[in-house]
Protein backbone atom coordinates (compact mmCIF):
# COMPACT_ATOMS: atom_id res chain seq x y z
CA UNK A 1 0.00 0.00 0.00
CA UNK A 2 1.12 3.47 -0.98
CA UNK A 3 2.82 5.50 1.69
CA UNK A 4 0.32 7.94 3.81
CA UNK A 5 2.87 10.01 4.17
CA UNK A 6 3.19 13.85 3.01
CA UNK A 7 6.99 13.80 4.38
CA UNK A 8 8.59 14.27 1.10
CA UNK A 9 7.26 16.91 -0.03
CA UNK A 10 9.71 20.09 0.11
CA UNK A 11 7.51 22.65 -1.97
CA UNK A 12 5.49 24.37 0.84
CA UNK A 13 1.14 25.32 0.18
CA UNK A 14 1.02 28.76 0.50
CA UNK A 15 0.62 30.78 3.35
CA UNK A 16 0.12 34.55 4.60
CA UNK A 17 2.43 37.16 4.67
CA UNK A 18 2.16 38.04 8.40
CA UNK A 19 3.60 41.76 9.29
CA UNK A 20 6.45 41.82 11.65
CA UNK A 21 5.92 45.38 12.37
CA UNK A 22 2.73 46.34 15.11
CA UNK A 23 -0.31 46.62 13.41
CA UNK A 24 -2.97 48.91 13.78
CA UNK A 25 -1.42 52.42 12.36
CA UNK A 26 -4.68 53.70 10.67
CA UNK A 27 -2.24 53.98 7.43
CA UNK A 28 -2.52 50.05 7.77
CA UNK A 29 -6.39 49.94 7.20
CA UNK A 30 -6.18 50.05 3.76
CA UNK A 31 -4.19 46.88 3.36
CA UNK A 32 -6.44 45.52 6.45
CA UNK A 33 -9.68 45.63 4.20
CA UNK A 34 -7.68 43.80 1.61
CA UNK A 35 -6.98 40.84 4.28
CA UNK A 36 -7.82 40.56 7.30
CA UNK A 37 -4.92 37.80 8.07
CA UNK A 38 -2.85 40.73 8.01
CA UNK A 39 -3.76 41.75 11.03
CA UNK A 40 -2.69 38.99 12.89
CA UNK A 41 1.69 39.76 13.11
CA UNK A 42 4.16 36.99 12.75
CA UNK A 43 4.79 37.07 16.60
CA UNK A 44 1.04 35.23 16.74
CA UNK A 45 2.84 31.90 15.59
CA UNK A 46 5.59 31.90 18.06
CA UNK A 47 4.50 34.07 21.53
CA UNK A 48 1.26 32.98 24.21
CA UNK A 49 -0.27 36.88 23.92
CA UNK A 50 -0.12 39.70 22.15
CA UNK A 51 -1.74 43.06 23.39
CA UNK A 52 -2.76 46.49 21.92
CA UNK A 53 -4.77 49.68 21.60
CA UNK A 54 -6.22 50.54 18.52
CA UNK A 55 -9.16 52.64 19.34
CA UNK A 56 -10.07 49.52 22.30
CA UNK A 57 -7.92 47.71 23.58
CA UNK A 58 -7.49 44.35 21.70
CA UNK A 59 -5.52 40.70 22.51
CA UNK A 60 -4.91 38.08 20.49
CA UNK A 61 -4.68 34.58 22.54
CA UNK A 62 -2.59 31.25 21.42
CA UNK A 63 -2.26 30.05 24.99
CA UNK A 64 -4.40 26.75 24.49
CA UNK A 65 -5.06 26.85 28.62
CA UNK A 66 -6.32 30.32 28.31
CA UNK A 67 -8.44 29.88 25.08
CA UNK A 68 -10.14 26.93 27.21
CA UNK A 69 -11.08 29.62 29.69
CA UNK A 70 -12.47 32.06 27.44
CA UNK A 71 -14.32 29.26 25.09
CA UNK A 72 -15.44 26.77 28.04
CA UNK A 73 -14.60 27.41 31.56
CA UNK A 74 -15.76 31.27 31.62
CA UNK A 75 -17.67 31.68 28.12
CA UNK A 76 -20.40 33.98 29.82
CA UNK A 77 -17.59 36.58 30.49
CA UNK A 78 -16.28 36.77 27.00
CA UNK A 79 -19.96 36.58 24.74
CA UNK A 80 -18.93 36.93 21.36
CA UNK A 81 -18.03 40.16 20.20
CA UNK A 82 -19.84 43.30 19.68
CA UNK A 83 -18.41 43.66 16.14
CA UNK A 84 -19.32 40.18 15.12
CA UNK A 85 -23.28 40.73 16.18
CA UNK A 86 -23.17 44.21 14.38
CA UNK A 87 -22.14 42.36 11.44
CA UNK A 88 -24.21 38.98 11.56
CA UNK A 89 -27.45 40.44 12.82
CA UNK A 90 -28.95 42.34 9.89
CA UNK A 91 -28.42 39.12 7.80
CA UNK A 92 -29.46 36.43 10.19
CA UNK A 93 -31.33 38.49 13.17
CA UNK A 94 -30.83 37.45 16.55
CA UNK A 95 -30.22 33.78 15.64
CA UNK A 96 -27.83 30.84 16.93
CA UNK A 97 -24.92 31.99 15.70
CA UNK A 98 -25.42 35.99 16.84
CA UNK A 99 -27.77 35.64 20.42
CA UNK A 100 -26.77 35.21 23.86
CA UNK A 101 -27.73 34.23 27.05
CA UNK A 102 -31.37 32.97 27.43
CA UNK A 103 -32.01 33.62 23.92
CA UNK A 104 -29.14 31.88 22.27
CA UNK A 105 -29.71 28.76 24.81
CA UNK A 106 -33.27 28.02 23.97
CA UNK A 107 -32.42 28.13 20.15
CA UNK A 108 -29.34 25.55 20.67
CA UNK A 109 -31.82 23.44 22.59
CA UNK A 110 -34.01 23.35 20.33
CA UNK A 111 -32.36 23.02 17.24
CA UNK A 112 -29.86 20.12 18.67
CA UNK A 113 -31.64 17.37 17.46
CA UNK A 114 -31.61 18.23 14.07
CA UNK A 115 -27.88 18.24 14.34
CA UNK A 116 -27.48 14.49 16.15
CA UNK A 117 -25.78 11.88 14.65
CA UNK A 118 -28.69 9.98 12.84
CA UNK A 119 -30.11 13.03 11.09
CA UNK A 120 -26.96 13.93 9.81
CA UNK A 121 -26.12 10.92 8.37
CA UNK A 122 -30.08 10.54 7.01
CA UNK A 123 -28.66 13.65 4.68
CA UNK A 124 -25.92 11.39 3.50
CA UNK A 125 -27.29 10.92 0.02
CA UNK A 126 -28.30 14.48 -0.41
CA UNK A 127 -24.45 14.47 -0.26
CA UNK A 128 -23.59 12.28 -2.14
CA UNK A 129 -26.14 13.48 -5.21
CA UNK A 130 -24.53 16.47 -5.06
CA UNK A 131 -20.86 14.78 -5.06
CA UNK A 132 -21.62 12.48 -8.01
CA UNK A 133 -22.75 16.07 -10.32
CA UNK A 134 -19.78 17.64 -9.41
CA UNK A 135 -18.06 14.72 -10.23
CA UNK A 136 -19.72 14.74 -13.62
CA UNK A 137 -19.28 18.27 -14.19
CA UNK A 138 -15.44 18.10 -13.60
CA UNK A 139 -15.13 14.95 -15.93
CA UNK A 140 -16.88 16.95 -18.61
CA UNK A 141 -13.95 19.57 -18.69
CA UNK A 142 -11.94 16.83 -20.73
CA UNK A 143 -8.33 18.08 -19.23
CA UNK A 144 -9.03 21.10 -18.97
CA UNK A 145 -7.97 23.37 -15.69
CA UNK A 146 -10.98 23.60 -13.78
CA UNK A 147 -11.48 26.15 -10.79
CA UNK A 148 -12.01 23.82 -8.19
CA UNK A 149 -13.21 26.60 -5.75
CA UNK A 150 -16.13 27.69 -7.90
CA UNK A 151 -17.02 23.94 -8.67
CA UNK A 152 -17.14 23.42 -4.64
CA UNK A 153 -19.01 26.58 -3.87
CA UNK A 154 -21.85 25.34 -6.54
CA UNK A 155 -21.51 21.55 -4.86
CA UNK A 156 -21.99 22.57 -1.47
CA UNK A 157 -24.69 25.29 -2.24
CA UNK A 158 -26.40 22.66 -3.79
CA UNK A 159 -26.22 20.68 -0.47
CA UNK A 160 -27.27 23.45 1.72
CA UNK A 161 -30.22 24.77 -0.30
CA UNK A 162 -31.05 21.47 -1.00
CA UNK A 163 -32.13 20.64 2.94
CA UNK A 164 -32.85 23.98 4.23
CA UNK A 165 -35.60 25.10 1.56
CA UNK A 166 -35.38 22.90 -1.02
CA UNK A 167 -36.32 21.54 -4.16
CA UNK A 168 -40.02 22.27 -5.52
CA UNK A 169 -38.95 25.44 -7.61
CA UNK A 170 -40.14 28.42 -5.16
CA UNK A 171 -36.99 28.86 -3.87
CA UNK A 172 -34.79 30.86 -6.02
CA UNK A 173 -31.36 29.58 -5.37
CA UNK A 174 -29.36 31.51 -7.42
CA UNK A 175 -30.82 35.00 -5.82
CA UNK A 176 -30.19 33.59 -2.49
CA UNK A 177 -26.33 32.86 -3.39
CA UNK A 178 -26.03 36.12 -5.12
CA UNK A 179 -27.31 37.60 -2.26
CA UNK A 180 -25.14 35.87 0.54
CA UNK A 181 -21.89 36.65 -1.54
CA UNK A 182 -22.69 40.04 -1.75
CA UNK A 183 -23.34 40.41 1.60
CA UNK A 184 -20.15 38.68 2.61
CA UNK A 185 -17.99 40.16 0.25
CA UNK A 186 -18.83 44.03 1.25
CA UNK A 187 -20.43 43.63 4.89
CA UNK A 188 -17.10 41.32 5.35
CA UNK A 189 -15.11 44.46 4.77
CA UNK A 190 -16.96 46.53 7.36
CA UNK A 191 -15.88 44.21 10.08
CA UNK A 192 -12.07 44.88 9.53
CA UNK A 193 -13.17 48.67 10.62
CA UNK A 194 -14.99 47.78 13.34
CA UNK A 195 -12.24 45.08 14.69
CA UNK A 196 -9.73 47.19 14.75
CA UNK A 197 -11.83 50.50 16.64
CA UNK A 198 -11.40 52.03 13.39
CA UNK A 199 -13.00 55.72 13.97
CA UNK A 200 -16.82 55.95 12.95
CA UNK A 201 -15.92 59.09 10.29
CA UNK A 202 -13.71 56.39 8.43
CA UNK A 203 -16.75 55.62 6.15
CA UNK A 204 -18.08 51.90 5.61
CA UNK A 205 -18.95 51.54 2.31
CA UNK A 206 -21.20 48.58 1.05
CA UNK A 207 -23.16 48.22 4.10
CA UNK A 208 -26.21 50.00 2.05
CA UNK A 209 -26.15 48.00 -0.44
CA UNK A 210 -25.36 44.68 1.41
CA UNK A 211 -28.56 45.48 3.36
CA UNK A 212 -30.73 45.35 0.55
CA UNK A 213 -29.70 42.57 -0.69
CA UNK A 214 -30.74 40.99 2.50
CA UNK A 215 -33.89 42.11 2.07
CA UNK A 216 -34.75 40.40 -1.08
CA UNK A 217 -32.89 37.17 0.16
CA UNK A 218 -35.17 36.70 2.82
CA UNK A 219 -38.34 37.44 1.17
CA UNK A 220 -37.08 34.52 -1.13
CA UNK A 221 -36.91 32.82 2.00
CA UNK A 222 -40.39 33.48 3.43
CA UNK A 223 -41.96 32.36 0.21
CA UNK A 224 -39.60 29.40 0.28
CA UNK A 225 -40.74 28.20 3.80
CA UNK A 226 -44.51 29.48 3.45
CA UNK A 227 -44.54 27.00 0.21
CA UNK A 228 -43.31 24.14 2.04
CA UNK A 229 -45.69 25.07 5.27
CA UNK A 230 -48.57 24.32 2.31
CA UNK A 231 -47.06 21.02 0.97
CA UNK A 232 -46.13 19.24 4.19
CA UNK A 233 -43.27 17.29 5.17
CA UNK A 234 -40.81 15.74 3.41
CA UNK A 235 -40.55 12.01 3.23
CA UNK A 236 -37.06 12.01 4.75
CA UNK A 237 -36.74 14.84 6.74
CA UNK A 238 -34.36 17.62 5.83
CA UNK A 239 -33.24 20.59 8.19
CA UNK A 240 -36.39 22.71 7.33
CA UNK A 241 -38.68 19.88 8.83
CA UNK A 242 -36.56 18.81 11.33
CA UNK A 243 -36.12 22.57 12.62
CA UNK A 244 -40.12 23.21 12.01
CA UNK A 245 -40.81 20.42 14.71
CA UNK A 246 -37.81 21.76 16.80
CA UNK A 247 -38.72 22.58 20.15
CA UNK A 248 -36.86 23.86 23.24
CA UNK A 249 -37.38 20.76 25.85
CA UNK A 250 -37.04 22.64 29.04
CA UNK A 251 -39.72 25.39 27.86
CA UNK A 252 -41.52 23.81 24.84
CA UNK A 253 -40.80 26.83 22.93
CA UNK A 254 -41.16 26.62 19.01
CA UNK A 255 -40.01 29.17 16.42
CA UNK A 256 -41.71 31.71 14.82
CA UNK A 257 -41.71 31.64 11.30
CA UNK A 258 -38.66 34.36 11.55
CA UNK A 259 -36.66 32.98 13.47
CA UNK A 260 -36.87 29.88 11.52
CA UNK A 261 -36.37 31.84 8.55
CA UNK A 262 -33.37 33.48 10.20
CA UNK A 263 -31.58 30.42 11.74
CA UNK A 264 -32.06 28.49 8.33
CA UNK A 265 -30.33 31.76 6.40
CA UNK A 266 -27.78 31.41 9.27
CA UNK A 267 -26.94 27.52 8.25
CA UNK A 268 -26.65 28.71 4.76
CA UNK A 269 -24.44 31.72 5.48
CA UNK A 270 -22.12 30.01 8.48
CA UNK A 271 -22.36 26.41 6.61
CA UNK A 272 -22.31 26.78 3.13
CA UNK A 273 -18.87 28.63 1.96
CA UNK A 274 -16.91 27.52 4.93
CA UNK A 275 -17.11 23.79 3.64
CA UNK A 276 -16.80 24.39 -0.10
CA UNK A 277 -13.32 26.60 1.29
CA UNK A 278 -12.38 23.49 3.46
CA UNK A 279 -12.59 21.50 -0.09
CA UNK A 280 -10.97 23.61 -2.35
CA UNK A 281 -8.08 23.72 -0.12
CA UNK A 282 -8.15 20.07 0.40
CA UNK A 283 -7.70 19.90 -3.00
CA UNK A 284 -5.23 22.61 -3.08
CA UNK A 285 -2.94 20.59 -0.94
CA UNK A 286 -3.43 17.16 -2.07
CA UNK A 287 -1.13 18.14 -4.64
CA UNK A 288 1.49 18.60 -2.96
CA UNK A 289 1.99 15.00 -2.22
CA UNK A 290 0.73 12.51 -4.88
CA UNK A 291 1.97 9.68 -2.16
CA UNK A 292 -1.05 11.23 -0.22
CA UNK A 293 -3.22 10.80 -2.83
CA UNK A 294 -2.25 7.38 -4.27
CA UNK A 295 -2.55 6.86 -0.64
CA UNK A 296 -5.85 8.34 -0.13
CA UNK A 297 -7.31 7.02 -3.75
CA UNK A 298 -5.95 3.16 -2.44
CA UNK A 299 -8.32 3.36 0.88
CA UNK A 300 -11.34 5.05 -0.89
CA UNK A 301 -10.92 2.32 -4.17
CA UNK A 302 -10.63 -0.33 -1.29
CA UNK A 303 -13.66 0.62 0.70
CA UNK A 304 -15.67 2.60 -1.62
CA UNK A 305 -15.04 0.83 -4.83
CA UNK A 306 -15.97 3.13 -8.08
CA UNK A 307 -19.47 4.67 -6.95
CA UNK A 308 -19.71 7.63 -5.21
CA UNK A 309 -18.95 7.50 -1.42
CA UNK A 310 -21.73 7.61 1.04
CA UNK A 311 -22.23 8.21 4.50
CA UNK A 312 -21.70 4.72 5.94
CA UNK A 313 -18.49 4.45 4.46
CA UNK A 314 -16.81 7.42 6.01
CA UNK A 315 -15.72 5.49 9.94
CA UNK A 316 -13.50 3.53 6.72
CA UNK A 317 -12.01 6.22 5.00
CA UNK A 318 -9.32 7.30 7.94
CA UNK A 319 -7.33 9.09 5.72
CA UNK A 320 -9.80 11.36 3.99
CA UNK A 321 -10.51 12.79 7.45
CA UNK A 322 -7.02 13.25 8.29
CA UNK A 323 -6.37 14.99 5.07
CA UNK A 324 -10.21 17.68 6.16
CA UNK A 325 -8.62 18.16 9.53
CA UNK A 326 -5.03 19.16 8.08
CA UNK A 327 -6.61 20.94 5.89
CA UNK A 328 -8.53 22.98 8.99
CA UNK A 329 -5.44 23.44 10.58
CA UNK A 330 -3.68 25.34 7.80
CA UNK A 331 -6.52 27.15 6.21
CA UNK A 332 -9.52 27.11 8.95
CA UNK A 333 -12.36 29.40 7.25
CA UNK A 334 -12.89 30.81 10.38
CA UNK A 335 -9.76 32.53 10.30
CA UNK A 336 -10.24 34.38 13.49
CA UNK A 337 -12.74 34.68 15.80
CA UNK A 338 -13.47 37.51 18.45
CA UNK A 339 -15.18 38.02 21.93
CA UNK A 340 -15.44 41.25 23.97
CA UNK A 341 -14.84 40.48 27.80
CA UNK A 342 -16.97 41.55 30.19
CA UNK A 343 -14.67 41.01 33.27
CA UNK A 344 -11.69 42.12 34.94
CA UNK A 345 -9.08 38.76 34.05
CA UNK A 346 -5.73 37.29 33.35
CA UNK A 347 -5.00 35.60 30.52
CA UNK A 348 -1.79 33.68 29.57
CA UNK A 349 -0.43 36.51 32.21
CA UNK A 350 -1.82 39.57 30.70
CA UNK A 351 -4.31 41.65 32.57
CA UNK A 352 -7.95 41.62 30.78
CA UNK A 353 -10.42 44.69 31.03
CA UNK A 354 -13.56 44.35 30.44
CA UNK A 355 -14.23 46.00 27.02
CA UNK A 356 -11.27 44.52 25.61
CA UNK A 357 -11.79 42.62 22.27
CA UNK A 358 -10.29 39.17 22.78
CA UNK A 359 -9.14 37.63 19.41
CA UNK A 360 -8.44 33.75 18.93
CA UNK A 361 -6.36 34.19 15.58
CA UNK A 362 -7.71 30.53 14.60
CA UNK A 363 -5.05 30.46 11.46
CA UNK A 364 -2.09 31.34 13.70
CA UNK A 365 -2.64 28.86 15.78
CA UNK A 366 -2.79 26.04 13.56
CA UNK A 367 0.78 27.45 12.36
CA UNK A 368 1.89 27.98 15.92
CA UNK A 369 5.79 27.24 16.13
CA UNK A 370 5.31 25.54 19.76
CA UNK A 371 2.17 23.91 19.18
CA UNK A 372 2.76 21.79 15.79
CA UNK A 373 5.93 20.28 14.57
CA UNK A 374 6.84 21.64 11.18
CA UNK A 375 3.66 23.60 11.08
CA UNK A 376 3.56 24.98 7.48
CA UNK A 377 3.97 21.41 5.50
CA UNK A 378 1.04 19.42 4.74
CA UNK A 379 1.10 16.22 6.97
CA UNK A 380 -2.33 14.37 8.04
CA UNK A 381 -0.40 11.67 9.09
CA UNK A 382 -0.02 13.95 12.25
CA UNK A 383 -4.00 13.50 13.17
CA UNK A 384 -3.20 9.85 13.38
CA UNK A 385 -2.25 10.02 17.03
CA UNK A 386 -4.85 12.70 18.22
CA UNK A 387 -3.43 11.83 21.83
CA UNK A 388 -0.79 14.43 20.61
CA UNK A 389 -2.33 16.81 19.65
CA UNK A 390 -3.27 19.57 22.36
CA UNK A 391 -7.25 19.99 22.20
CA UNK A 392 -6.94 23.81 21.82
CA UNK A 393 -4.52 24.10 19.44
CA UNK A 394 -7.14 22.66 16.55
CA UNK A 395 -9.83 25.23 16.76
CA UNK A 396 -11.24 25.09 13.42
CA UNK A 397 -15.34 24.73 14.65
CA UNK A 398 -14.05 26.43 18.08
CA UNK A 399 -15.26 24.92 21.15
CA UNK A 400 -17.03 25.11 24.46
CA UNK A 401 -21.17 25.52 24.46
CA UNK A 402 -20.70 27.73 21.20
CA UNK A 403 -18.82 25.16 19.23
CA UNK A 404 -19.72 24.65 16.01
CA UNK A 405 -23.43 23.21 15.53
CA UNK A 406 -22.45 21.93 12.09
CA UNK A 407 -19.58 20.35 12.61
CA UNK A 408 -20.21 16.76 11.84
CA UNK A 409 -22.66 18.05 9.05
CA UNK A 410 -19.96 20.16 7.49
CA UNK A 411 -17.26 17.10 8.23
CA UNK A 412 -19.34 14.45 6.35
CA UNK A 413 -20.10 16.79 3.31
CA UNK A 414 -16.63 17.44 3.26
CA UNK A 415 -15.43 13.80 3.38
CA UNK A 416 -18.70 12.41 1.16
CA UNK A 417 -17.10 15.04 -1.59
CA UNK A 418 -13.81 14.38 -1.09
CA UNK A 419 -13.64 10.76 -1.75
CA UNK A 420 -15.90 10.99 -4.36
CA UNK A 421 -13.12 12.98 -6.36
CA UNK A 422 -9.96 11.86 -4.98
CA UNK A 423 -11.44 8.52 -6.45
CA UNK A 424 -11.85 9.70 -9.33
CA UNK A 425 -9.12 11.94 -10.68
CA UNK A 426 -6.09 12.62 -9.95
CA UNK A 427 -5.62 16.52 -9.32
CA UNK A 428 -2.48 18.64 -10.62
CA UNK A 429 -1.61 21.94 -9.79
CA UNK A 430 -1.51 24.58 -13.05
CA UNK A 431 2.04 26.07 -12.92
CA UNK A 432 1.70 29.47 -11.31
CA UNK A 433 -1.85 29.87 -10.40
CA UNK A 434 -1.24 29.27 -7.04
CA UNK A 435 -3.88 31.11 -4.70
CA UNK A 436 -3.33 33.65 -2.02
CA UNK A 437 -4.69 33.19 1.33
CA UNK A 438 -6.88 35.96 1.82
CA UNK A 439 -9.48 36.69 4.42
CA UNK A 440 -12.42 38.68 4.02
CA UNK A 441 -15.49 37.05 6.82
CA UNK A 442 -14.03 33.35 5.37
CA UNK A 443 -10.24 32.86 4.62
CA UNK A 444 -10.71 32.03 0.94
CA UNK A 445 -8.17 30.89 -1.89
CA UNK A 446 -8.02 34.13 -3.83
CA UNK A 447 -7.53 33.77 -7.58
CA UNK A 448 -9.08 30.32 -7.06
CA UNK A 449 -7.76 26.95 -7.37
CA UNK A 450 -7.12 26.24 -10.59
CA UNK A 451 -5.86 22.51 -10.68
CA UNK A 452 -6.08 19.68 -13.56
CA UNK A 453 -8.39 16.59 -13.33
CA UNK A 454 -6.93 13.88 -14.75
CA UNK A 455 -9.74 10.59 -14.58
CA UNK A 456 -8.27 7.91 -13.34
C1 LIG B 1 -15.94 23.49 7.54
C2 LIG B 1 -17.09 24.08 7.80
C3 LIG B 1 -17.35 24.94 9.01
C4 LIG B 1 -16.48 25.64 9.79
C5 LIG B 1 -14.97 25.73 9.65
C6 LIG B 1 -17.27 26.29 10.82
C7 LIG B 1 -16.74 27.07 11.83
C8 LIG B 1 -17.47 27.56 12.90
C9 LIG B 1 -16.89 28.23 14.04
C10 LIG B 1 -15.41 28.51 14.27
C11 LIG B 1 -17.92 28.55 14.88
C12 LIG B 1 -17.79 29.22 16.25
C13 LIG B 1 -17.63 30.71 16.11
C14 LIG B 1 -17.29 31.37 17.43
O1 LIG B 1 -17.08 30.71 18.43
O2 LIG B 1 -17.24 32.61 17.42
C15 LIG B 1 -19.15 28.11 14.25
C16 LIG B 1 -20.40 28.27 14.78
C17 LIG B 1 -21.56 27.93 14.12
N1 LIG B 1 -21.66 27.23 12.94
FE1 LIG B 1 -20.15 26.52 11.85
N2 LIG B 1 -18.58 25.98 10.62
C18 LIG B 1 -18.69 25.16 9.54
C19 LIG B 1 -19.84 24.59 9.03
C20 LIG B 1 -21.12 24.82 9.51
C21 LIG B 1 -22.34 24.24 8.98
C22 LIG B 1 -22.38 23.21 7.84
C23 LIG B 1 -23.38 24.78 9.68
C24 LIG B 1 -24.87 24.52 9.56
C25 LIG B 1 -25.44 23.70 8.71
C26 LIG B 1 -22.81 25.69 10.66
C27 LIG B 1 -23.55 26.43 11.57
C28 LIG B 1 -23.00 27.11 12.64
C29 LIG B 1 -23.81 27.75 13.66
C30 LIG B 1 -25.33 27.84 13.71
C31 LIG B 1 -22.90 28.27 14.60
C32 LIG B 1 -23.25 29.02 15.90
C33 LIG B 1 -23.42 28.01 17.01
C34 LIG B 1 -23.73 28.63 18.36
O3 LIG B 1 -23.23 29.72 18.65
O4 LIG B 1 -24.46 27.98 19.13
N3 LIG B 1 -21.44 25.69 10.53
N4 LIG B 1 -18.84 27.49 13.04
Amino acid sequence: MPRDGGDNSTELPVRARLPTEPVGVLGSFARMQENLLSIIPQAATEQKILSGRTGTRWHMVMHPPALREILLERVADYPKSVVTRNLLRPAVGDSLFVAEGAHWRWQRRAAAPAFSHRNIASLGPVMTGAATRSADRIASQKHRAVNLLDEMTTATFDVISEVTFSTDGSFERASVHRAIEAYTEKAGRVSLLDVLGAPDWVPRPGRVAATRSMQKMKADADAAIEARLRRGPSATPDLLDLMREAEDPRTGRRMSTSELRDNLLTFIVAGHETTALTLAWALYLCTFDQNVQDAARHEIHSVVGQRAAEAGDLENLGLVRRIIEETLRLYPPAGIVSRTAQKQDTLAGAPVEPGDTVMIPIYALGRHRTLWQDPDSFRPQRFADRQSIDRYAWLPFGDGPRICIGASFALQEAMIILATLLGRFRFTRVPGRDPAPVMILTLRPDGGVWLTAEPV
